[in-house]
């Protein structure tokens, strides 16, 4: 069993791997500025209160871990500003992992983001672009600076998400020309990082998920 911190804990697919990381047995560090608001039981689950932008709070919840799983958000209307959470929280993650020895990084980024930009329909680019243009264009430098990295990374790149149960019913496309949108609970996100933390078959590789 692995030692596993959650960057974005305390909501959506952070939240959601929590709960499915524990349920496998793992020790679980559960890293957000609302931590404390976490309301889970389990001996395993340590809630850690941080600011993912903070050198010192991300050194000190690396202390002893092996894998980390990184699911920032930023709420919905703060995409129309300019958007820096993901690269800036990436380019403090990278070097203390680097620094700590923790190898292990999993990120969601989304689908869009990088190479995947390609594969969108022409139709959907448009108002793509308009809604989450300048967060995808935030998560295409989180990617760049990941995939820069020594660490042993999977960009995880889910279709929409959705609420709801996991299914474990969902598709893992790793070939570009298999790429296409879609549905995805945020709970059948969380069993795929969950799954693969001590899986390297998608180890610098990216992928996107859907159901
Ligand atoms: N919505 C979609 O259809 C869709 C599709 C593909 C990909 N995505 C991406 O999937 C990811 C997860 O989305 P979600 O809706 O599941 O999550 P979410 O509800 O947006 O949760 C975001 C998490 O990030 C944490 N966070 C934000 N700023 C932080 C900071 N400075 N330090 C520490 N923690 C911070 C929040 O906790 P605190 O506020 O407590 O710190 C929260 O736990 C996002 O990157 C999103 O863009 C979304």
């Amino acid at each position: 069993m692995a030692h596993v911190l959650v960057i974005g804990a305390s909501n959506g697919i952070g939240l959601e791997t929590v709960k499915a990381a524990l349920a496998a047995g793992h020790r679980v560090r559960a890293f957000a500025r609302s931590a404390a608001r976490i309301d889970l039981t389990d001996g395993n689950l340590e809630r850690f209160t941080g600011d993912a932008l903070k050198v010192a709070d991300v050194e000190a919840a690396l202390d002893g871990v092996d894998a980390v799983v990184q699911a920032l958000g930023v709420p919905f209307l703060d995409m129309f500003k300019p958007v820096r959470l993901f690269s800036d929280a990436t380019n403090v993650l990278v070097p203390a992992m680097e620094k700590a020895g923790a190898r292990r990084l999993m990120s969601v980024t989304g689908f869009g983001t990088g190479d995947s930009k390609e594969a969108i329909g022409f139709l959907q680019l448009v108002p793509f672009r308009l809604v989450f243009g300048r967060a995808y264009d935030d998560k295409d430098a989180q990617e760049i600076r990941i995939r820069k990295s020594g660490l042993d990374w999977t960009l995880v790149r889910p279709g929409v998400l959705t609420s709801g149960a996991s299914t474990g019913r969902y598709r893992v496309l790793d070939e570009p020309s298999s790429w296409r949108n879609g549905l995805i609970p945020r709970a059948d996100v969380a069993h795929f990082l969950v799954q693969h933390i001590e899986n390297g078959s998608y180890v610098r590789k990216a992928v996107v998920l859907v159901g």
